[in-house]
Parts: C-alpha cells; structure tokens; sequence
C-alpha cells in the first residue's frame, strides 16, 4: 500500500497547489485515524483520503467534458456548477491513472462533494475528513471534530447545514444528493430538532455525546 500511496502523494504535489496538497494530506491522516475509531480499513481510508481531490487539476468545464465522454450523465445542476464534478472527475483518475479498482474507495472519492442517498461508512469517512483536517479552521470546526469521533451520521448532518448555509449564502443552487443524504440520515437518527443546539448545550454542561 505504501508504493502506490507515494505514487499518488508525488503527483498530488505535482500536480495540485501547494495549499490543496496540504489539504489532501491532511484529509488521508484524519480519514486514517478516524477509520481506526470506526472500524473501518485505515489505509484503505488514507487511500481515498490522499485521492478524494485529485480531480481538482481540471477545470470545470474540462471535468464535465471528459465525464461525458466517459458515459456519465451530469444532471442539471452539476452543468450549472461543474465544479461539483471534481469527486466524480477524481474517481475517474483514481481509476484510470492510479487503477484503483476498490469499488468503494472509489465511491468515497466521488460523492466528497455532494454526498449522497446511501452512504457507507468509508463514503462518511472521508465527506467528514474534508471538513475537519488540521489546516481547516474557524469556530465551525472544532465541534466537528469532536463529533466525527463519536458518531459519524450526527457530524454528517452538521458538516451538511454547513455546507447547505455556504450555498444558499453563495446564491447556489443545491445538488438533490445533499438533501438526499441529509434526510435519509437525519431521519435514520431518529431524532427531531436541532442537533446544533443540542450539541452546544451538552458541550456547555460539560458532557460528551
Ligand atoms: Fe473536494
Ligand atoms: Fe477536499
């Protein structure tokens, strides 16, 4: 695993910007250290951690192009805003350049973006790694990163309202996957209200979740 993880880290630092090979980096350590916690494959997770931006060496227009001509049907709004295509447009060079043929892997590098219905633990993994590693910062992610450690689907709901406020901030419009991966898990928890509050609240009484 190390061989073809360096293979990836070189081009990584070729061919991405240096701030984005930090990022990538720390995104494969924190995606590491919490499949340990969720008993999930770390350098299975590394894998897809140190891959999941990969395709960000495209551009937009340039992802939607050749994801087309790989047979994939964007939907309206990923032709809106091709940006969104870099986890799908990362699976492909995950696949073809590095050929990564774990399915799952593969999964988790393509929906970092949007999320979707159906997640798996390693697709939460590394939705949530991208929030949380060390070179993010601001008040917003330091409950995050308690959070991913204790309960993978409560941080996906919040790392999604955040994303879901960015957006609507932005004036963008949603992709369907995120509101579908919210609800499907937001209901699964079977909790209703506002887990924001409800986080902040125990974290005020000193409790852990
Ligand atoms: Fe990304
Ligand atoms: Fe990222």
């Amino acid at each position: 695993m190390s061989g073809i993880l360096d293979e990836i880290r070189d081009y990584i630092r070729k061919e991405l910007k240096p701030e984005r090979y930090r990022h990538s980096i720390g995104v494969m350590e924190t995606a590491r250290k919490m499949a340990a916690c969720h008993g999930e494959e770390p350098e299975r997770a590394a894998l897809a951690g140190i891959l999941h931006d990969c395709g960000k060496h495209c551009s937009g227009s340039d992802s939607l192009r050749l994801l087309e001509a790989s047979g994939y049907v964007p939907d309206e709004v990923e032709r809106f805003d091709p940006d969104l295509l870099h986890g799908r447009m990362g699976a492909l060079v995950a696949r073809e350049k590095f050929r990564i043929s774990d399915a799952g892997i593969l999964s988790a590098i393509a929906c970092h973006t949007t999320g979707k219905s159906g997640m798996s633990k390693l697709d939460k993994i590394i939705y949530i790694a991208d929030y949380i590693e060390p070179n993010r910062d601001g008040d917003w992610v330091s409950p995050l990163r308690t959070v991913a450690f204790q309960n993978l689907d409560r941080c996906i709901i919040l790392c999604a309202d955040c994303t879901l406020t960015y957006v609507m901030r932005k004036g963008m419009p949603i992709h369907p996957d995120t509101i579908r991966m919210r609800n499907e898990i937001l209901m699964s928890l079977g909790v209703q209200g506002d887990l924001h509050v409800e986080h902040t609240d125990r974290r005020k009484n000193g409790q852990s979740q």
